[in-house]
């Protein structure tokens, strides 16, 4: 045995301690969601360094090993896996497809509602073999449900075959955390409950080189009554204007043809910062200095949406004519509740004042139905303002109660079938606007850049408008990863087919 494998070796780790007690994990680093502290959490301690890098001592630990990461949840762990991924390949470790013959098996979870746990309790019921068969593979559980205490007792309790857990303030002690994993018999637990600080120079192993997300923020501040993003991702902190611009010429140069500004409210950017009279619309702004054709960002919240911002996407640039615009419901009394902090009234101007900007925008939506008491009426309200609206597009969800978050302890009267049934009738009228919004550009000429094949077929090509809508067609696979001219020829309920043109060079703006 080499000194490698005497460090990291699987022998370190064969027999699971059931005896161990884990209270001291908690005591030092983990704290449960308590909303009275997170909501008089300070500005001022956030730091911002530049100084990771890859300790020697840990060089070479992934040599002749594989890794693998699940992804669930929104783009922002998408992202997180993708530094991970860099991280993973800094230490020497190869990337692989498939659980099998990976050496660490990463899941990045998701919180935001009950079935996105299920999934990942069930996958990590299904990793049981594996570990019985290969003990000396790793299983960490990393991601927004690492931070909840109840699921990490649970892990601890009932899931033996997890070796190391961490949270989404942790990502950059990867190298420390594996390292303990493998010289360690018991679960690796470590979960800060401060949020983590800015780090700029962590690496990343993107995901394509078409598309890119570029973080301009981290954390929420807003507490929605139902969310458990804020607990899960700390406070806001906003990453400094050059850093971005910076990243994102960056990957202007190395021929990218998309980003996404990524961030859980990204209006409230730069807001953070003590003196920075800079917000999200003098972002897009300086990003359109950049030659990069598309320039996308999501989320916004309706509030802190201002004219600023608006001006910024009307004028004739890079950034793309569609917004999504999550308004969870039609109704004054469950956005109150909701903690929303605007009004059906407000959302409706504040659309009529984008429209009036923006002619051709596309706007689409988040709704949860089912909220804790919300009678028939105020669901129709909402189905009404969706009609108000004419949303191209929504992801809909049943409200589901998150454990820590005020709304898990309202009583609710909703029985669960009428929820459903809501949701169902929601979905009905998304799917006709989807299929109307589409249906005009049959005949028409679109811009699309073309991210691969189709998920159903092979010989076809697809990829998205600047408004988002996928487009299916037949080219030489040359094409990938260009934006290409295609005559539309059939508007499906939530896809186009079309013929391919030609190649553009650049595209011009005819949305
Ligand atoms: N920051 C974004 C939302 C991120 S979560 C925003 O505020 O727009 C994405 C969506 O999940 C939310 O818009 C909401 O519609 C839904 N969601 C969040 N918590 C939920 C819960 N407890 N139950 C059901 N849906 C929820
Ligand atoms: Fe959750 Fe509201 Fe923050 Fe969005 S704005 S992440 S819904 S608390
Ligand atoms: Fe899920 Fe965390 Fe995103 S809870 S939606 S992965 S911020």
């Amino acid at each position: 045995m080499n000194e490698e494998q005497r460090k990291y070796g699987a022998n370190a780790k064969t027999e699971p301690n059931l005896e161990k007690d884990y209270s001291k994990y908690f005591e030092h680093v983990y704290q449960p969601p308590n909303l009275k502290e997170a909501k008089t959490r300070g500005k001022s301690e956030v730091e911002y360094h530049d100084d990771f890098k890859i300790d020697e001592r840990h060089r070479g630990m992934g040599k002749g090993r594989k890794f693998y990461i699940r992804t669930y949840g929104c783009q922002m762990n998408e992202h997180d896996t993708e530094v991970m991924a860099g991280i993973f390949q800094a230490l020497g470790f190869t990337p692989t497809n498939t659980v099998d013959d990976a050496d660490v098996i990463l899941l990045n979870t998701c919180a935001i509602r009950e079935n996105a746990e299920n999934k990942v309790f069930s996958e990590i019921g299904n990793l049981k073999h594996l570990k019985q068969e290969r003990p000396d593979c790793i299983i960490g559980v990393c991601g927004c449900m690492s931070q909840e205490e109840s699921v990490v007792n649970k892990i601890l309790k009932s899931y033996q075959n997890v070796d190391m857990i961490f949270g989404t303030h942790n990502i950059h002690r990867l190298p420390d955390i594996l390292e303990e994993a493998y010289m360690s018999k018991a679960m690796v637990v470590e979960v800060w409950s401060k949020e983590g600080d800015v780090i700029e120079n962590l690496p990343k192993v993107r995901n394509g080189r078409i598309k890119a997300w570029v973080n301009i923020m981290y954390g929420c501040d807003k507490f929605c009554t139902y969310c458990i993003v804020p607990f899960t991702r700390g406070k806001e902190r906003s990453r400094m204007p050059a850093e971005i611009i910076a990243e994102v010429r960056d990957l202007a140069r190395q021929g990218y043809q998309e980003i996404c500004l990524l961030g859980q409210n990204v209006n409230a950017y730069g807001k953070d910062i003590d003196g920075l009279e800079y917000g999200l619309g003098d972002l897009l702004k300086d990003i359109n200095k950049i030659d990069i054709p598309r320039v996308r960002f999501t989320t916004s919240h309706p509030w802190d949406f201002d004219d600023r911002l608006i001006n910024a996407i009307a004028e004739d640039n890079n950034i793309v004519p569609h917004v999504h615009l999550p308004v969870q419901s039609g109704n004054n009394n469950v956005l109150k509740i909701m903690g929303r902090k605007y009004t059906r009234e407000s959302y409706l101007e504040l659309v009529r004042k984008i429209k009036t900007a923006i002619p051709d925008v596309a706007l689409t939506t988040d709704i949860i139905v089912g909220y804790p008491n919300e009678t028939e009426a105020q669901f129709l309200e909402t189905i009404d303002l969706y009609h108000e609206v004419g949303f191209e597009h929504a992801y809909t969800y049943v409200y589901s109660p998150r454990e820590g978050t005020p709304a898990a302890k309202m009583k609710d009267n909703v029985p669960e079938k009428e929820k459903k049934q809501r949701l169902q009738r929601l979905n009905k009228v998304v799917g006709e606007y989807a299929a109307k919004s589409l249906k005009p550009y049959e005949g028409q000429e679109v811009f699309v850049l073309c991210e691969g094949t189709s998920k159903r077929d092979d010989e076809v090509l697809a990829g998205y408008t600047e408004k988002n809508k996928l487009v299916n067609f037949k080219a030489s696979q040359d094409v990938i990863g260009k934006i290409v001219k295609v005559k539309i020829t059939e508007a499906k309920q939530y896809s186009l087919n079309g013929e391919f043109i030609e190649i553009v060079s650049k595209e011009k703006v005819a949305h």
